[in-house]
């Protein structure tokens, strides 16, 4: 998609379709102009309520799309994002390739104006996504949205605005790769392709790339890798990408992602129900991929390193089974206790790996790691674990600005008591009392070893049964824009 920012306002630019946002007080406003189409549409601006209209002359565009932005003064940037998912969404149904959205004027104040816009950008990109690589052609689809210009009121703020639009572009379209990749069907996604994916793309835009294959994963002693990859007859892959930006004297952020091609749980087989969106426990991975395009793209100033152990979790004769002690790259041993917790076992050795080859200041992992945490928040936050609080804090600050939110739960040590084995150094997990999502974490603590860590449990966020405004259903693509935005403030 072209998007542009132009200076332009409803009164003078002419256009296929015209988006205007409208708040819920619009009548109040100084713009006789758009207050009236609003009440001749019986539109009141609640939020993302949409409605569109030939205009007959009565504005140069052809059409106008109103979209609500609720009160004046609760207009967020997220109302503006969500209103604009809307808006792009009504266009597409009716078939635009070219439309303009008008900045939401009344908020104005608010925020900056390049904010706004990015959000805008951002949102349309995110909202037009479409998992389509499986359909064959239909010839009665509509076309695509081609163009969308973002239109500012004075030229003043041109330059910033297209700048930051260009960023939030590259953003919204890493998420919308971390969205492809996670919805990849296992069956295309085997660790082996989807390395070779990742190489591909990293070689596209200038990312080192290093892929271990199974007998280098065995060599380098990941115990956790190969037990769980060994029940399929698609052996792991363990991928690093680097991304070494901010000169030699700068911290280095490390972003670990979860990569089961499909979790099937193993010997410790899941039930059947919804089994077949077991090929997003990827998604951490992808997300991990996404962040590291954007870094790479904005050329943010940072180094960062990602890390992704590709593994297919299956039950056969090979596999791994309860009862296993593994010796872990770490050094340590864990006695598994259930083949469906396998994405600590992979997560373990990334992090060990992590902490013995770069020594990072900060590491942060993304996984669909527990069941429980999506019983504890839903999809609307993220679980956040850490051991440190200035690096949970800064988590926790980018997941607000991005509204990719994150909700802190503890790593107390009465919890770590929950995994202390008998046999081994490590229980894999804890006992039925509760708390897996806090166990898991637990686990996971175990092999950072006192480097400021941040975990965050995204099974719930990372797959949207129910579309949102700018959230197809299927992959979301979580976490892409809280990290890019992290490693905006790491390069500071
Ligand atoms: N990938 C799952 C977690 C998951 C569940 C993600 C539902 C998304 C939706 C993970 O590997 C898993 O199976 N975890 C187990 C752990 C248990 C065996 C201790 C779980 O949550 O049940
Ligand atoms: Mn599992
Ligand atoms: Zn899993």
């Amino acid at each position: 998609m072209k998007i542009v920012v132009k200076e332009g306002s409803a009164e003078r630019t002419a256009v296929e379709a015209l988006v205007i946002g409208i708040t819920q007080d619009a009548g109040k406003h100084r713009r006789p102009a758009v207050a009236k189409l609003a009440e001749v549409q019986a539109f009141d601006g609640r939020p993302n309520q949409t409605s569109s209209f030939f205009t007959q002359g009565r504005l140069p565009a052809k059409r106008v799309l109103l979209v609500g932005l609720g009160k004046a003064e609760e207009v967020t940037l997220e109302r503006v994002r969500q209103a604009a998912g809307m808006a792009a969404k009504a266009a597409r149904q009716l078939g635009i390739k070219r439309l303009a959205i008008e900045l939401p004027v009344e908020a104005e104040r608010r925020f900056s104006k390049s904010d706004q816009a990015a959000a805008i950008a951002e949102a349309v990109v995110l909202a037009t996504y479409r998992f389509k690589r499986y359909k064959s052609p239909d010839p009665n689809e509509k076309p695509e949205l081609q163009e969308l210009a973002i239109l500012v009121r004075e030229k003043m703020s041109l330059a910033t605005a297209s700048k930051a639009v260009r960023a939030a572009q590259i953003v919204a379209e890493s998420t919308c790769l971390a969205r492809d990749l996670a919805n990849l069907p296992s069956n295309d996604a085997y660790p082996e392709k989807i390395a070779a994916m990742v190489r591909k793309e990293a070689r596209r835009v200038g990312l080192r790339c290093r892929v271990f294959d199974h007998r280098q994963i065995e060599r380098m002693g990941m115990g956790g890798v190969v037990a769980v990859g060994q029940g399929s007859v698609h052996p792991p892959r363990f991928v690093v990408l680097e991304h070494r930006k901010g000169g030699p004297k700068r911290p280095t952020l490390a972003l670990i992602g979860k990569g089961i091609t499909f979790d099937s749980g193993g010997i410790s087989i899941k039930p059947g129900e919804k089994m077949d969106q077991m090929k997003y426990d990827k998604s951490g991975g992808c997300a991990v991929i996404g962040a590291l395009r954007a870094a790479a793209l904005l050329r943010l100033p940072v180094n960062v390193i990602g890390i992704i152990a590709f593994c297919e979790n299956l039950p056969s004769g090979t596999a791994y089974r309860p009862g296993d002690i593994i010796r872990m790259y770490s050094g340590k041993t864990v006695e598994v206790l259930n083949t469906d917790a396998e994405g600590r076992m992979t997560l373990a050795d990334a992090l060990a790996y992590a902490r013995r080859q770069y020594k990072p200041a900060a590491v942060v992992d993304l996984a669909t790691l527990t069941g429980a945490c999506v019983v504890a928040l839903g999809n609307a936050a993220m679980g956040l674990f850490s051991n440190d609080q200035p690096l949970a804090d800064r988590v926790a600050r980018a997941g607000e600005a991005t509204w990719e939110r994150t909700w802190r739960l503890p790593v107390w040590e009465d919890y770590h008591e929950r995994i202390k084995s008998e046999v081994a150094d490590i229980r894999q997990i804890g006992d039925r009392s509760g708390a897996g999502a806090i166990t898991a974490a637990c686990f996971l603590q175990k092999f950072v070893d006192g480097t400021p860590w941040v975990h965050l449990d995204i099974a719930g966020t990372a797959w949207a049964d129910d579309e949102r405004p700018y959230v197809p259903r299927g992959a979301t693509g979580s976490g892409v824009r809280l990290l890019v935005r992290l490693l905006h403030e790491w390069g500071r």
